[in-house]
């Protein structure tokens, strides 16, 4: 049986720069009709002439496949109106990150006051940009996400306007957040839909599991698939794939990142088939963003999927994927464009 996917969107992708973005670009473009472009390279993208030519390098590496990158910026409090409205154009979303939490997230929020941030903001409200959240405070990391809820809590309620975007969530408190506040929304990873701590740490340490925010419990996990398999309409897939080399995932000082681009949709095709919920792999992987995201139009693309093995290569050049080496259920066999 042949199985379609129409216009896949990833609303959480890391592509880097240079002889990175060349490997890991277009096992993106070849697959999705568009994703959400996070801006943490070295310098993050917080000006619209880095933004324009960051988007130009992508195409450039995306070659001739038909592929949009929706543009974000790195979140400051001192972004102005006028600067937003000078690049709301070229722009999709802003991507807050708190300081220090993960990857070249040093330049990020440091306290999250109300009277610091109003003025961005509010100027996002009123240009209907979108503010993406990585949610985690810096207290014991299986808690961080969950202390972050009342962080979301304040945004949420202090800012009705804004369409905020809680990046990858891992608990089932975050999913509970989901419908308390209509302006609350959600990425997932697949990742995060198939692994928990066990699995990263459980028995000899997994360093391409490793990532943040760090997988959580089984029942987190179930409340993620819960949402992620029955098409709720505030949540969308993400894929956060973050290609690190593998010299700096197997090394004393592990990088955080899950490589996932190259098999996400024949995964997430084995994960809706084996829970019967087939019918809502369209939803979290397309529509759903369509409808939150406003401001972003999709390119045509139909991909095909059959029961066929997959054999997943060890390598992308320097990247190592999720399931290096094993067999998928799944493979694409066709995408038309
Ligand atoms: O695991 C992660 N890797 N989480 C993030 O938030 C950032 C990402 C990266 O850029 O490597
Ligand atoms: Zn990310």
């Amino acid at each position: 049986m042949a199985i379609i996917i129409n216009a896949p969107l990833d609303m959480h992708l890391h592509l880097r720069d240079t002889e990175m973005l060349n490997i890991v670009a277009p096992l993106s473009s070849h697959t999705f009709s568009g994703a959400i472009i996070m801006p943490n390279l070295v310098p993050p993208v917080s000006t619209k002439e880095e933004l324009l030519a960051y988007k130009n390098r992508i195409h450039q590496a995306c070659r001739s496949d038909i592929f949009t990158p929706y543009m974000t910026l790195f979140f400051k409090p001192t972004y102005t109106k006028d600067f937003l409205e000078s690049i709301k154009d070229e722009l999709t979303a802003i991507k807050l990150y708190p300081a220090g939490i993960t990857t070249n997230s040093e330049g990020g929020v440091d306290g999250f006051s109300v009277e610091e941030l109003a003025p961005t903001l509010n100027a996002m409200s009123e240009l209907d940009i979108p503010l993406c959240v990585h949610g985690e405070t810096n207290g014991f990391v299986m808690d961080r996400e969950a202390e972050f809820v009342s962080i979301y809590e304040m945004l949420a309620s202090n800012f009705p306007k804004l369409t905020i975007i809680m990046e990858h969530i891992t608990t089932k408190e975050s999913v509970e957040a989901l419908d308390k506040f209509e302006n609350l929304y959600a990425t997932i990873t697949l990742h995060h839909l198939l692994i928990t701590l066990d699995d990263v740490a459980g028995g000899m340490l997994q360093p391409h599991l490793f990532c943040k925010p760090i997988a959580k419990r089984p029942e987190d996990r179930e409340a993620l698939r819960k949402v992620a398999l029955s098409g709720h309409p505030k949540v969308m897939f993400g894929s956060d794939s973050a290609p690190h080399p593998q010299h700096a995932k197997e090394a004393c000082g592990c990088a955080a990142g899950v490589f996932t681009a190259p098999i996400a949709l024949q995964v997430l095709t084995e994960l809706f088939m084996e829970n019967s919920t087939l019918d809502k792999l369209e939803d979290f992987v397309s529509n759903n963003a369509q409808n939150i995201y406003k401001n972003i139009t999709v390119p045509k693309k139909t991909i095909h999927l059959e029961k066929k093995p997959f054999i997943v290569p060890d390598k992308y050049g320097t990247v190592v994927p999720m399931y290096a080496g094993e067999t998928l259920a799944y493979s694409i066999t066709n995408i038309e464009s």
